[in-house]
């Protein structure tokens, strides 16, 4: 976990650069549009591994009010200039400092793959969850495309890269089955488990531009090539 903060208190001052660009703000734009698509507007959201609170900002307004949690000190600096109005904490998943019946919804986005005990936190997100609250995360899945991620990342830390997310951090990716189970075994009910994302951020801009038009069938026909899981839940009133 450690290793994790640290990679990220580095690249904190130029997470927001890859998001700020055609290619970052479309694939952003899209797995923001699908976490949201899982929330009722109105009420208190927690998002876990804020990050530099790209997600909160899209979520605040219209009576929405957001917390946000993280490990690296770095990206919880830039969520609060980007988001002031909203309370950020330094802190980790692993242990979420909130009372029972807390939230109204509860968001991961692009850092469930980090932690060591998933189930854990499931079990504590449906805590701090008000009855009838939702659960909406966006993670790496299992497929052909990401089994050869972990190789490069260990590649690209040997090779001493400076790159977000690059780095051999034991992360884990979940088939669909795996991650309704970890749903379901928490007591999460109306669940729904689907793939998305089809072009990368990190591809080339032609090849990002294909990709992005081929996005929908690849969704919808052949999701076994997409490489994001969206994952709901709804805590049962
Ligand atoms: C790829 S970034 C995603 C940030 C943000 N959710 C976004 O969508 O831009 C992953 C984030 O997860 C955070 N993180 C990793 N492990 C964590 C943990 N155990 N608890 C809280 N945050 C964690 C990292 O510090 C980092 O900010």
């Amino acid at each position: 976990m450690k290793k994790v903060q640290q990679h990220y208190d580095e690249v904190a001052a130029i997470y927001d650069q890859r998001y700020d660009r055609e290619k970052g703000r479309q694939y952003y734009g899209h797995i923001s549009r699908q976490v949201m698509a899982g929330l009722t507007q109105g009420g208190l959201l927690l998002d876990i591994g804020c990050g530099t609170g790209l997600f909160i900002e899209r979520y605040l307004g219209s009576g929405n009010e957001a917390v946000g949690i993280d490990i690296s000190r770095g990206m919880i600096a830039r969520a609060r200039t980007r988001c002031p109005e909203s309370e950020f904490l330094v802190g980790t998943a692993e242990l979420l400092p909130f009372q029972a019946n807390t939230f109204d919804a509860v968001v991961s986005l692009l850092a469930f793959s980090y932690l060591q005990h998933p189930e854990a936190v499931i079990k504590d997100v449906y805590r701090i969850l008000r009855p009838g609250g939702k659960l909406a995360l966006c993670t790496l899945g299992k497929n052909v495309l990401t089994s050869v991620v972990p190789a490069l990342y260990w590649l690209g830390e040997k090779m001493e890269l400076r790159k977000i997310g690059v780095g051999d951090f034991d992360e884990r990716y979940y088939t669909e089955e795996e991650m309704h189970h970890l749903l379901s075994s928490a007591g999460f009910t109306e669940l729904s488990v689907k793939r998305c994302s089809f072009a990368h951020v990190s591809l080339a801009k032609p090849i990002f531009h294909i990709a992005k038009k081929m996005e929908p069938f690849v969704e919808e026909r052949m999701p076994y090539l997409a490489y994001n899981l969206c994952a709901n839940g709804i805590k049962p009133e």
